[in-house]
């Protein structure tokens, strides 16, 4: 655990965004963090669903080691082969034609969104122009992201935003019907809410917005951050629905910890983005672009996906067991290692504290619910490892 002048300390020279969490991680080792003190943790958040890997991966370390060693940042007017491998690999896995790298989530928010509007008002003219949002949903914190936020305290302090932004309830079709109109230039959403509290969305609710989409000509947006590379059991939300959208934003595990980001689209749409009317200096330099490739390969190794399916199940029946058997928790919810659940016994921030305290990492989401986000190669005995933890600390509550 860190000591109070540490942290104070942290919270004097860094701009207060986070809350600090009283522990200073010195390592990492497969699903296991250790703290400076030598304290071990069982990592059930994976860097907000980031680190798919793990830590010290030896395939992605090794990768990484080298290419740093020969070409750590390249001249984004030059495309070298990392970036052109990068992107044959995550296409040739994808129903899109192009893609595009930068940085984080909340640029590849920006990335589609940007793309989506040039496209519309270039093909039906200036008024075709809106977004249509989600109730609760989570995009980033840029500017055009937080515009298409359901969430107002994530945009309190920072109005005006975009105009032209209209929000629907989640799950609910005739919601978007009455707000899309000649105007509307895209629908976006999370296939899988995260932020939001985890909430998958209906297969009908997609297939509707799809027939929407294709039926007014709007660009439907999916912003698999959270939920896409493998999170929810599936290398792309999209294939679990059996739909896909036009474009999609990706990030997080894209890298697995390297900060890398993506949207990719189908030509309808990403042509209309020329030189001059994009970029980004670090996206898909060769040290992220080769993050990407090696995330991928490990991914379509056999047995990688059916894991993440088989132990978030055992993770999933595990949180349900415990939930009949304790009223602290309820509804559990997700899919794959995508997994909440509410949390009856206070502000669900305390909890996560005191599991912490146990040696296990979980995060919070929603209103109070219990966000579990490990990294993808949890095995089956960590993540019972995981669950007994869970149950000792509701038992200390
Ligand atoms: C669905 C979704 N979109 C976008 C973002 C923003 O990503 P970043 O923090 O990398 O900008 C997040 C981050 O949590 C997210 O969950």
């Amino acid at each position: 655990m860190a000591d109070a002048g540490f942290l104070d300390h942290a919270n004097d020279i860094l701009i207060n965004v986070y809350g600090f969490w009283p522990v200073q991680m010195a390592k990492g080792k497969g699903v296991y963090l250790y703290d400076t003190e030598g304290h071990k943790y069982l990592d059930f958040g994976a860097g907000i669903a980031v680190n798919n890997l793990g830590y010290a991966h030896p395939v992605y370390t090794k990768a990484l080691k080298k290419q740093i060693d020969k070409l750590h940042m390249g001249l984004c007017y030059i495309a070298d082969e990392k970036r052109i491998a990068a992107a044959e690999t995550i296409l040739a896995i994808s129903e899109f034609d192009q893609v595009f790298f930068c940085s984080t989530g909340a640029e590849a928010v920006e990335g589609a969104l940007k793309t989506a509007r040039k496209w519309a008002t270039e093909t039906h003219g200036a008024d075709k122009h809106e977004f249509v949002y989600m109730k609760n949903s989570f995009h980033g914190r840029t500017m055009g992201a937080l515009s298409v936020i359901g969430q107002q305290h994530y945009r309190d302090g920072f109005e005006p935003l975009l105009q032209g932004t209209r929000m629907a309830e989640f799950n609910n079709l005739d919601s978007v019907k009455k707000l899309v109109s000649a105007k509307t230039a895209a629908i976006i959403l999370e296939p899988v809410m995260g932020e939001g509290g985890i909430i998958p969305a209906t297969p009908e609710f997609l297939h509707g917005l799809r027939a929407l989409c294709d039926e007014h000509d709007i660009a439907l947006i999916f912003d698999e951050v959270q939920c896409g590379m493998g999170r929810i059991g599936e290398i792309f939300a999209y294939e679990h629905y059996g739909l896909v959208p036009d474009l999609i934003c990706l990030a997080k595990g894209l890298g697995a910890g390297f900060p890398v980001g993506a949207y990719m689209g189908k030509k309808k749409f990403t042509s209309h983005i020329t030189p001059g009317s994009h970029g980004s200096t670090y996206g898909g330099n060769p040290l992220a672009t080769t993050a990407v490739t090696t995330v991928i390969k490990e991914m379509l190794k056999p047995g990688f996906m059916d894991n993440v399916n088989k132990v978030g199940q055992v993770l999933k029946d595990g949180l349900e067991e415990i939930a009949r058997d304790s009223n602290l928790l309820s509804n559990v919810r997700g899919l794959g290692m995508l997994l909440a659940a509410d949390y009856n016994g206070g502000p669900v921030k305390d909890f996560v504290k005191k599991c912490l305290k146990n040696g296990l990492i979980v995060l919070s989401c929603g209103e109070n619910a219990v966000r579990i986000v490990p990294p993808l190669i949890l095995t089956e005995k960590q993540a019972k490892e995981g669950l007994a933890i869970l149950k000792k600390t509701l038992a200390q509550v």
